[in-house]
């Protein structure tokens, strides 16, 4: 077992308590994430990637900002897969909202399939990792979030790790984490897609131990999801109170075009954007894509 797998041990105090320790010391604090250079987007130098992998297994997350990229938004999506095929990312989608590069366009969208859908709204998303919904086969390990147009105004992402969350939940109350790591706490029911289809039920844990690795699932909304019991209801209601409450660990920023978060599907919510837009359009576009596996710092000897 590996050093962090044992500090994920709710018995094993002592691992626990040197990884979090580690842990704190190391992470960004809020303001202080770097924001990496990217001088092609297409084409990430070595240096530049060790340099986001290196945040990255710091923080979960790392912020870069292309410098070139093309102007063509189309363009920008195969720039981007390009980027993150560097990165050795599997593609974890291929819903219709996505094209065949596995990109997703989130925008203000009038299309039928997609209307009343938060995602492409202007609306406020609160706390949540991506795909929180999706399968045990379907787990989504990462993400990037890449901005192509940024609003008129809002639109700010904030940004907790997942692992400091962990630490945060584990220090209030171990009975919790517990509990949220129970395979049956969590279940969304069956739902339409914004692409059409139905998704199906499905039940799971919020935290679980991979291969030594954290991996959450996690939404805060309280409609449409029920919990186990009273009691894993209250823990996840205590997790949503501390990320609420988190000041020292809590990034905020607004993309602005060019710029991305690569980042191990660690906790986000985006605010509202464009409220004075008459005509309910806005400009803001960001393009999303959904990987399988995580980005990790070490190779696994197959990452292409
Ligand atoms: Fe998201």
């Amino acid at each position: 077992m590996s050093q962090s797998s044992q500090a994920f041990d709710l018995q094993n105090q002592a691992a626990y308590q040197a990884w979090r320790q580690h842990r704190l010391a190391h992470a960004p604090r809020a303001g202080m994430a770097p924001v990496l250079a990217v001088a092609e987007l297409p084409r990430p130098t070595e240096s530049e990637k060790a340099a986001i992998l290196a945040q990255v297994a710091q923080a979960s997350f790392a912020i870069y900002q292309a410098q070139n990229f093309s102007p063509d938004t189309a363009a920008i999506g195969a720039e981007l897969r390009a980027f993150t095929d560097a990165f050795g990312l599997h593609i974890a989608e291929a819903h219709r909202s996505a094209g065949d590069n596995g990109v997703v366009a989130l925008r203000v969208s009038m299309a039928e399939h997609q209307r009343g859908f938060i995602p492409y709204s202007r609306q406020a998303m609160n706390w949540h990792t991506d795909g929180y919904y999706n399968g045990k086969a379907d787990t989504i390990r990462a993400f990037v979030l890449h901005c192509v147009r940024q609003a008129n105004i809002g639109g700010q992402s904030q940004i907790i790790d997942n692992e400091i969350a962990y630490i945060r939940l584990r220090d209030e109350s171990p009975e919790a984490v517990a509990l949220l790591m129970d395979r049956g706490a969590m279940t969304i029911p069956e739902s339409p897609e914004a692409d059409g289809s139905v998704r199906p039920t499905s039940t799971g844990p919020v935290f679980f131990v991979e291969a030594g690795r954290l991996i959450m699932r996690y939404t805060a909304r309280t409609r449409s999801i029920s919990w186990k019991n009273e009691a894993t209801r209250k823990a996840a209601a205590l997790l949503q109170h501390l990320l609420e409450n988190e000041r020292d660990y809590l990034h905020t920023l607004t993309l602005r075009p060019g710029q991305g978060i690569l980042n191990n599907n660690t906790l986000h919510n985006r605010t509202a954007f464009d409220p004075d837009a008459k005509t309910g359009a806005s400009q803001r576009m960001l393009y999303r894509i959904r990987f399988h596996n995580r980005i990790e710092g070490v190779p696994h000897g197959k990452t292409q």
